[in-house]
């Protein structure tokens, strides 16, 4: 490889680099995206310039068409509630693909060096490719199927499930040897095959409100094989790209994990020692305060410091730009209003900013869950946008809950709350909300968007 190409490889993996920091804030995350995808692009169709004799160009040709005709289709088409299932599907075909090069790799190993000897790391890093490349290929196909609801989201478990994942680790790992010692392609296909079982029954027994964690997981798996990929190619963008990947998946996964107060293991294997991860749970029966857009109207009105809860109902109703609306008047009777931003609010990390950005609402408007929670007992009122477990206060009180633990928005602590929601049924978590049943809460109950209309009309007439 000339030395230029080194250079410009290198000038891409800086990229990735400055790419990675830009989407590290809402400010800069467009021109990170950009030079992100300028960097892919570049190290793309580097080989198709330097490379002599290049064989199967019309091929490569054509995979790049279908690649680049799908992922545009795909991501204009995409709801921002469809995200994830997006996401896992681009992260499962890079890890199936690096799987695929890596025994195409090993052919290609052995036949260089016909009976000769392989240098052993080499093949290490290929089986390790093969192997975690189909888990995360499989698992990655089984989270989109939950989250597109083409499968139940439940955990799905049988009896045995322990014992065979056992199995196939043990048969991976002597099939991982055997591929070292041996550098047999019919072992290593059956390492693949292992690899694509152990990947299904890894996601079958996580509940469908967990699984984004699990797409940032398998999308660390995917980095790391795309970093041995490159070891064994040889090849530094893969290498330096595969590692940020694995790295930032790996840092996002226990981010998150920590933000629900629960543990990464138990979010994979909650439901094999029978705890649920998927809440599930029924609505209350038990009376609560509830009152019209225009008794609410009014509260609003005439405080003079609000905060906005923005939670999963708020994407559901897509009532983003109606509640951008009713924020911007408020602001403008001279009323203090922010957003509160949980970090796990909705179900996907940076739901909340995402789906406000969309709205044109200003960065500073919105607040990080630190430095607002000691604003709330300052606060008039608190309208929660269909929000619901990122207020519990049960994750304080309640030992035994599954959210107890979990970090929250310190709603309880103002004057006044209102709850927008559309019924008495819990939020993710399946537990009861004691906020909702609180002397100080008042509940606008109806689907979000229709609510915030009604009640942008009841402060506008005031
Ligand atoms: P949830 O606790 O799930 O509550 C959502 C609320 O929105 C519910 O009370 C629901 O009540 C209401 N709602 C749904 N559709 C609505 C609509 N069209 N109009 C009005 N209200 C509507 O949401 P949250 O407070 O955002 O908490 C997020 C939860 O998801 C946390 O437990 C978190 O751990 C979990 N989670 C988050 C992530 C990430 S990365 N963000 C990933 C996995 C899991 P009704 O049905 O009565 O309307």
């Amino acid at each position: 490889m000339p030395t230029w190409v080194q250079v410009v490889y290198l000038l891409c993996a800086v990229g990735f680099i400055l790419a990675l920091k830009g989407l590290s804030g809402p400010r800069t995350a467009r021109s990170g995206n950009l030079i992100g995808a300028a960097a892919a692009v570049v190290a793309c169709v580097l080989p198709f310039v330097y490379v002599d004799r290049l064989e199967h160009v019309p091929l490569m040709l054509g995979a790049v068409a279908v690649g680049t005709v799908g992922g545009v289709l795909g991501a204009r088409r995409v709801q921002m509630t469809q995200m994830p299932q997006m996401v896992a599907l681009f992260n499962g075909v890079g890890g199936g693909a690096a799987a695929l090069v890596a025994l195409l790799e090993l052919r290609h190993m052995t036949d260089a060096v016909g009976g000769g000897e392989l240098p052993g790391f080499d093949l290490a890093a290929t089986a390790f490719t093969i192997f975690v490349g189909s888990v995360s290929f499989a698992g990655s196909l089984v989270t989109f199927a939950k989250l597109q609801e083409l499968m139940t989201s439940r955990p799905v478990t049988f009896p045995g499930l322990p014992a065979l994942f056992a199995l196939l680790l043990v048969g991976a790992i002597a099939l991982s040897v055997v591929t070292v010692t041996d550098a047999a392609l019919a072992w290593a296909v059956v390492l693949c095959v292992v690899g694509l079982v152990f990947g299904v029954l890894l996601v079958l027994p996580v509940g469908g409100a967990d699984v984004p964690i699990v797409i940032s997981l398998l999308n660390a798996f995917t980095g790391l094989t795309v970093a041995a990929g490159g070891y064994v190619l040889g090849n530094t963008v893969l290498l330096v790209g595969g590692t940020l990947v694995g790295s930032a998946g790996t840092f996002l996964t226990l981010l998150m994990a920590r933000a629900m107060g629960r543990s990464v293991a138990n979010i994979m294997f909650g439901a094999l020692k029978g705890g649920s991860t998927l809440g599930g749970g029924v609505a209350s029966d038990r009376p609560v305060r509830s009152a019209g857009p225009d008794d609410v109207g009014i509260v609003l009105a005439y405080a003079s410091r609000v905060i906005i809860v923005p939670g999963y109902g708020l994407a559901v109703a897509q009532a983003q730009h109606t509640l951008r609306e009713l924020v911007d008047l408020l602001l403008k009777r001279g009323i203090k209003v922010d957003y509160a931003i949980h970090p796990v609010a909705g179900r996907m990390p940076g739901h909340m900013n995402v789906l406000l950005a969309e709205a044109q609402v200003p960065y500073e408007q919105l607040i990080e869950m630190d430095d607002i929670n000691g604003e709330f007992k300052h606060t008039d009122v608190v309208l929660v946008v269909g929000a619901n477990d990122v207020v519990n206060p049960a994750a304080k009180t309640t030992p035994g809950a599954p959210i107890y633990g979990m970090p929250i928005l310190n709603a309880d602590e103002a004057h006044q709350i209102v709850f927008m929601k559309r019924s008495m049924r819990p939020g993710f978590a399946g537990i009861e909300n004691e906020l909702l049943f609180d002397p100080k809460t008042t509940l606008l109950f109806g689907d979000a968007k229709d609510s915030l209309a009604k009640l942008l009309k009841a402060v506008e007439s005031l």
